[in-house]
């Protein structure tokens, strides 16, 4: 979590600085800071709160320099105050420095300084780094760089940094292990960033740090060394993104702009992917290890949050077209446990951000243990994205609630598509079912257009529920991990307690809960276990809860039993996740909005979880 960002260049560096942070707040918003250098000296400010408080305080005019950086923070050592505020100084005040990640021995490195006469003004392991570096410099008689590097070699853990001297307003020192972190190349300019959103409107042309890799940035030009001191070829990649998608372009909040864009970043997905006319499902990304999938034993998969319940519905495709077995795994369990994983066997990341701790480090076990490694993630470039064998991008476009709704789609069409793919090559399905999934599957994005089209009946359901304390989200089969989303949705922007279950576990706990006051949404869409959730309902009408009921578009039946229902165009019921999932973003939307809450940056969560 964290976001950083950093300029060098003939520009003013805070304006730069300023939009980046707000670009980048969705990765952490407990506090912000800005240090800015210019011939007289370095100027630093910062404070807890959101990047506008931080510019408030700055007021109009900004502060004079061309060189600076600048951190939006998501707080794991000290709380979120003024002083824990990046940036930090090392103890004489030359050196500045932003850093998202966590440094494991910070504490041994503090006492071992504290013990040659150090002291710190915040509870922070950054400003034990830049204390750290500057020691070293100055005990060892070494250049800044040198001493980073040297530095580095002894710290343990994750950090994406940023390192600005005040004696020196040419230079900026970039280094990456397990953060991200991505430099932004233009004509006399650099830009450095947690992610490509700060530097997508002045450039497109990037470089992405690897880990344990080094960039000493001057305006004339950058360098790459490793920590051991060896020299790397960048690797300068030209970015695809536009402005357009990193702004709300007119939506109250990126979570509802999130929201409707998904008939476009669902057809964009399967755009070049699939053809139903011609019967062709095409996915490059994993095409060098197609008969490895289809020979698989076991699939297992890991992910955390929202794409850990896309794995679950993965689970359910993968076994019922593919006959192979899943498991579906947290990855932050599955890292720590001792996993059974043969050489060969198949283990698949889900992610947006591919940046999660937990989910890279699941990988690099399973990778340790001679699985091949598959992504299915959104951020092209990202960490995961590059440590995988191979594997298949969203292209869902930047997601910048941080409540994941367009990326849960685009995962559950990208995974979709593998299973049909493997089932088609493994021969588990027919050539004729093959096809008609195929056009099936072609009409999800006109099925979750219409889906939206009830956005204001769901609001209007939206204002009588707002109030409630609890719910729960019951759903079986395919819509079972959909409820679970739905919960998850809701808890997340509106910090209503939610609860999702499969409905027919409902009797074993949760029905105690239900009264009169208890809502309870049901995705009681029409498929095999129609008949089923329909007992589910009446149990909870016979307690009197209150039922939202998610019904197949033209069901009169359960209208008689539910409170309310809203409509979704009916489909295959293993494609229903990515319609019947759309109502329940809504809902929460709505809710959370009604309820006064910070939709697109809720208390407590960073979209980008890059802390285990
Ligand atoms: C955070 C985000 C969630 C996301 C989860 C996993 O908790 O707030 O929206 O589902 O991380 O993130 P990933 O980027 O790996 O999908």
């Amino acid at each position: 979590m964290c976001g950083i960002v950093a300029y060098i260049g003939e520009k003013d560096a805070y304006p730069i600085l300023i939009n980046g942070l707000k670009r980048l707040e969705y990765r952490g918003y407990d506090s912000a800071g800005i240090a800015v250098c210019n011939g007289e000296g370095l100027t630093v400010k910062k404070k807890a709160g959101k990047v506008n408080d931080l510019e408030s305080h700055v007021g109009n005019d900004g502060f004079p320099g061309n060189i600076g950086i600048g951190h939006t923070r998501w707080a794991t050592h000290g709380e979120p105050n003024d002083v824990n505020a990046h940036p930090h100084q090392s103890a004489s005040g030359k050196l500045s420095i932003i850093h998202n990640g966590i440094i494991e021995n910070y504490a041994t490195i503090k006492e071992d300084l504290m013990q040659h006469g150090y002291t710190f003004k915040s509870e922070t392991d950054t400003e034990v780094i830049i204390t750290f570096i500057e020691d070293i410099q100055k005990n060892n008689d070494v250049s800044l760089e040198d001493a980073v590097r040297i530095a580095l070699t002894k710290i343990i853990g994750a950090y994406a940094i940023v390192i600005l001297s005040r004696e020196d307003d040419n230079k900026l020192i970039a280094a990456r292990k397990g953060s991200p972190l991505v430099i932004g190349l233009a004509h006399k300019e650099y830009f450095i960033a947690s992610d490509a959103t700060p530097i997508i409107e002045y450039t497109n042309e990037v470089v992405y740090l690897n880990d344990e890799e080094i960039a000493v940035i001057t305006r004339e030009g950058f360098s790459i060394k490793n920590t051991q001191d060896v020299i790397q070829t960048p690797y300068i990649q030209t970015l695809e993104m536009e402005l357009d998608a990193i702004e709300k372009s007119g939506y109250d909040h990126f979570m509802l702009k999130e929201i409707f864009e998904q008939p476009v970043s669902i057809a964009n997905c399967m755009r070049g992917r699939l053809n139903a006319r011609k019967g062709t499902l095409v996915l490059g990304g994993i095409r060098n290890y197609a008969n490895s999938l289809v020979n698989a034993d076991k699939i297992i998969i890991v992910a955390c949050g929202t794409s850990w319940h896309a794995g679950l519905v993965a689970e359910y495709i993968f076994e019922e077209f593919c006959r192979i077995p899943v498991e579906v795994e947290y990855a932050s369990e599955f890292r720590y446990r001792n996993p059974i994983i043969k050489e060969g066997d198949i283990v698949i990341a889900i992610s947006q951000s591919g940046e999660t701790a937990d989910t890279l480090a699941a990988l690099e076990l399973a990778k340790s243990r001679g699985a091949l490694i598959l992504g299915v993630v959104n951020a092209v470039g990202s960490s995961i994205s590059r440590i995988t064998d191979e594997g298949a991008y969203l292209h869902a476009g930047p997601e910048i609630g941080v409540a994941s709704t367009k990326a849960f789609t685009g995962q559950l069409s990208v995974l979709t598509m593998i299973a049909l793919r493997i089932a088609y090559s493994k021969g588990t399905i027919s050539d004729r079912k093959f096809h008609e999934l195929l056009i099936e599957l072609e009409q999800i994005p006109e099925k979750v257009k219409s889906a939206l089209e009830h956005n204001a009946k769901i609001e209007y359901i939206s204002g009588l529920f707002k109030d409630a304390s609890n719910f729960l989200f019951l759903g079986r089969g395919y819509n079972f991990p959909v409820a679970l989303e739905g919960a998850l949705k809701l808890k997340e922007i509106s910090y209503i307690h939610a609860e999702g279950y499969p409905a027919a576990e409902m009797k074993h706990g949760p029905i105690a809960l239900i009264d009169e006051n208890m809502p309870a949404v049901f995705i009681a869409t029409k498929d095999s276990s129609y008949e089923k959730i329909i007992s589910n309902i009446q149990e909870v009408k016979a307690r009197k809860g209150k039922v939202i009921a998610i019904v197949t578009e033209g069901d009169d039946h359960i209208g008689k039993i539910a409170d309310f229902t809203i409509e979704v165009p009916d489909t295959n019921e293993v494609f229903m996740p990515l319609v019947s999932v759309i109502p329940l973003q809504l809902l929460s939307y709505h809710i959370a909005v009604m309820r006064g809450c910070n939709v697109d940056q809720p208390r407590n969560l960073a979209k980008s979880v890059t802390v285990e």
